[in-house]
């Protein structure tokens, strides 16, 4: 029987590509900004040289604006329609050997830069920052510049897969509510979504009950189409918008990564350019303006609007991960976490709480625990200084995986399994995991 450790990294390697790994063999068959990014970190446990290839290939993606896509297509004939759906060709800043989507994902490069370094040795690590470390100031520098229009410290969010968390509740509410075109509405009141299951790849080998809704899909595929026809020019796309959102989740992320960014250019002797250090400035203090004082969490903020988009998910306990928040607004949200009930099931942490009105145990980021956030929580709590409950939240996780395998994600109450199968950064993690609670030894000692 296979260890935890080895059955990992088995995932890893049958979802390697030689120069990156697949999030998954047959659902994702592209390259994704942040399931590389996880994957990064889980293989520097294995070989750090592989580890570095798959950041080496994701930066080849980068834009000539600095934007660093969230997908790069594999250039097999057979996916020539994901290629074409985003077109990014269409823009004048897209790279010009790759076909990659024409938005972003969370930034955690620089984290994955960062651990992956560590596991190298001392001059490879130096030259390894050296590399990366353009790509990164180019990368978030360009966040500020184009999606900080009004330079508040926030990066605004254009489309729902930019949060990572695709169908997360008050992003779809939001599209629902200006982004619906005629024709969707149309279907729906009629009831014809149901015949869309036809043209979807995910529902043929998935329950359609543990994916997205067709019609919010429907809504997600239009608002590619109305990015692609601005030619993901950000003036045109938010030239009379009704629909751009400062995600807190996102923001908590890049502000992490801006300081791990500042970690890479003091060991390498760099000055963080002016701009992008006033930014990123700014950004410790604008985090604090999406606390609610009602609900005691985060919230993410509708740009338009300016008005907080009050609805729970797990991206409210993510500004935990960015390590700059207020002292007793961290140890509530800590106190909000533990408490059986919301965020606390069994197998914590969910991606929407279970008492909210829309949670559901097994759709997607609607309720299932992913394990890249719990990670990120658990990233958290440990530098806030939480550590038994960073602890606890380790000994859930492995339990969680160890009893039902790797899987996408998984149902919080039960802790079943779903979506995709040997999932690439539910493995990776998990090892990261294994590594830190120095389980990893055991495992692999117990195998021989
Ligand atoms: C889904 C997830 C996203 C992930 C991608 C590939 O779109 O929502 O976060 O990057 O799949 O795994």
């Amino acid at each position: 029987m296979n260890t935890l450790a080895v059955t990992c990294e088995d995932v890893l390697k049958a979802n390697d590509r030689g120069t990156h790994t697949v999030p998954s063999p047959g659902l994702y068959p592209h390259q994704w900004l942040w399931d590389s990014c996880f994957a990064a970190i889980g293989w520097a446990h294995i070989n750090p040289e592989r580890a570095k290839q798959e950041l080496l290939s994701l930066i080849h993606g980068q834009w000539h604006n600095g934007m660093v896509p969230h997908m790069i297509f594999s250039m097999d004939k057979k996916y020539a329609r994901d290629r074409n759906m985003w077109r990014s060709w269409v823009s004048p800043n897209s790279p010009n050997d790759v076909a990659t989507s024409g938005i972003t994902q969370p930034p955690v490069l620089a984290e994955a830069v960062w651990r992956v370094g560590n596991e190298l040795p001392a001059n490879e690590r130096s030259q390894f920052f050296t590399k990366m470390y353009p790509v990164l100031v180019r990368y978030h520098s360009w966040l500020y510049l184009e999606r900080d229009p009004h330079s508040e410290g926030l990066a605004l969010l254009i489309h729902p897969y930019e949060t990572g968390l695709d169908n997360t509740p008050p992003w779809e509410q939001q599209l629902r509510e200006h982004s619906r075109p005629f024709w969707i509405a149309a279907i729906e009141n009629i009831g014809l979504e149901k015949y869309f299951n036809m043209v979807r790849r995910d529902t043929r080998s998935i329950p359609s009950e543990q994916r997205m809704r067709n019609i919010d899909a429907l809504m997600a595929w239009d608002a590619i189409l109305r990015l692609r026809r601005k030619r993901y020019d950000i003036d045109m796309i938010l030239h009379r918008s009704l629909f751009a959102i400062e995600d807190v989740g996102f923001n908590a992320i890049m502000v992490r990564n801006n300081q791990i960014i500042r970690d890479i250019a003091k060991i390498i002797y760099r000055k963080i350019p002016k701009q992008l250090d006033e930014n990123m400035q700014k950004s410790v203090i604008a985090l604090e303006s999406l606390w609610d004082e009602t609900y005691s969490i985060y919230f993410s903020r509708d740009f338009i609007t300016n008005k907080l988009l009050k609805q729970p998910t797990i991206s409210s306990l993510l500004p935990i991960y960015s390590g700059v928040i207020d002292k007793k607004r961290a140890a509530m949200l800590v106190k909000i976490m533990t408490t059986a009930g919301a965020y606390w099931t069994d197998y914590p942490v969910p991606s929407v709480p279970k008492n909210s009105r829309v949670f559901n145990e097994w759709r997607y980021w609607q309720g299932p625990t992913w394990l890249n956030t719990n990670w990120l929580i658990i990233d958290g709590l440990q530098r806030n200084g939480f550590s038994q409950e960073a602890q606890a939240l380790i000994s859930h996780t492995l339990k969680m995986v160890r009893e039902n395998g790797i899987w996408e994600y998984y149902n919080p109450k039960t802790g079943e399994g779903l979506g995709s199968s040997d999932f690439t950064w539910t493995a990776a993690l998990t090892l990261d995991l294994l590594h830190q609670s120095g389980e990893h030894h055991t495992d692999k000692a117990a195998q021989s």
